[in-house]
């Protein structure tokens, strides 16, 4: 049978992140050479929603208590940033942020940082939230109703959709409109979930590492289905980050 894992060094190295063609910093030589890679090559081509989770061998993302910082490994840390170095904007719920206090930064490998996009449809979010520190980067928080913000926070207010949340294909377009086309879904599994279920997300990368939590949130959760034939089989790839294995799983378009 025809083994489609690969070893991935350019993930382990920690080096500087593939560039988009189209990107006016593009260096031919160097980010041809990365962008051709296995993972990276398919995501610099072009716009992409890409969901993410970086989960244990028994499907949780986080202990009970949401800890979460050291579930992948030093190449599944450097993946990530990769992605994030790569992504117009990256997009977070505000469980994340009340569980992690993230920066949501580049800061594992070279690249620029992209603008930060928080889903906090009831306000919840901190006035000293770290996402909100001035790193050059827009941080946007999405709602659907009207709720207090600190100073100099942007709001993305859009409508509700029938279950009252924010439907994943507005805010998708809403960001589109202002030039955010490559889209990294960073967590935690309520969000990148919501993302999947309605077949917003073009690629998903979970990256599984041999660590067994045995309790605490689940990545992904779905509508409940009855038979096998109903389950999801995109097309999936696997690659070798240090002990990690991530799964690279592509949509062929965004469904729905
Ligand atoms: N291992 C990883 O890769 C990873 C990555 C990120 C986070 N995490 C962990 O995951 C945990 C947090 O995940 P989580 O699933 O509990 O929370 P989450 O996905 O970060 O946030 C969920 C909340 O965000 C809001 N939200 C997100 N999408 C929405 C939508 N489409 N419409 C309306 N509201 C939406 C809702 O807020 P309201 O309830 O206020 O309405 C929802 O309860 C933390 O422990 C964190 O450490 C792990």
């Amino acid at each position: 049978m025809h083994d489609k894992r690969t070893e991935s060094p350019e993930v382990a190295d920690m080096g500087s992140c593939p560039r988009s063609p189209a990107d006016p910093e593009f260096r031919d030589d160097e980010d041809a050479a990365t962008a051709a890679s296995p993972i990276y090559g398919p995501i610099a081509r072009g716009p992409f929603v890409l969901g993410q989770l970086g989960q244990s061998l028994d499907g949780r993302i986080a202990t009970p208590t949401g800890h979460s910082r050291t579930i992948s490994g030093a190449a599944g840390i450097a993946h990530l940033h990769r992605l994030r170095a790569m992504a117009d904007a990256v997009v977070v719920g505000i469980g994340t942020i009340l569980a992690d206090d993230p920066q949501m930064t580049v800061r594992a490998v070279p690249g620029r940082h992209p603008a930060r996009v928080v889903i906090d449809p009831r306000g919840r979010m901190p006035c000293d939230a770290r996402v909100l520190a001035d790193n050059g980067a827009p941080c946007f928080v999405v709602q659907t109703a009207a709720q207090p913000r600190p100073a100099g926070v942007m709001v993305l207010t859009l409508p509700a959709d029938p279950s009252g949340g924010v439907d994943p294909h507005a805010l998708v377009a809403a960001l589109a409109a202002r030039g955010f086309r490559r889209l990294l879904i960073e967590g935690g599994g309520q969000t990148v979930s919501r993302f999947l279920a309605c077949g917003a997300l073009t690629r998903l990368h979970v990256c599984v590492t041999p660590v067994l939590i045995g309790s605490g949130p689940t990545g992904l959760c779905l509508p409940p289905i009855t038979r096998m034939e109903e389950a999801l089989r995109p097309r999936c790839r696997t690659h070798l980050l240090g002990d990690d294995v991530l799964f690279d799983i592509s949509f062929d378009r965004p469904q729905g």
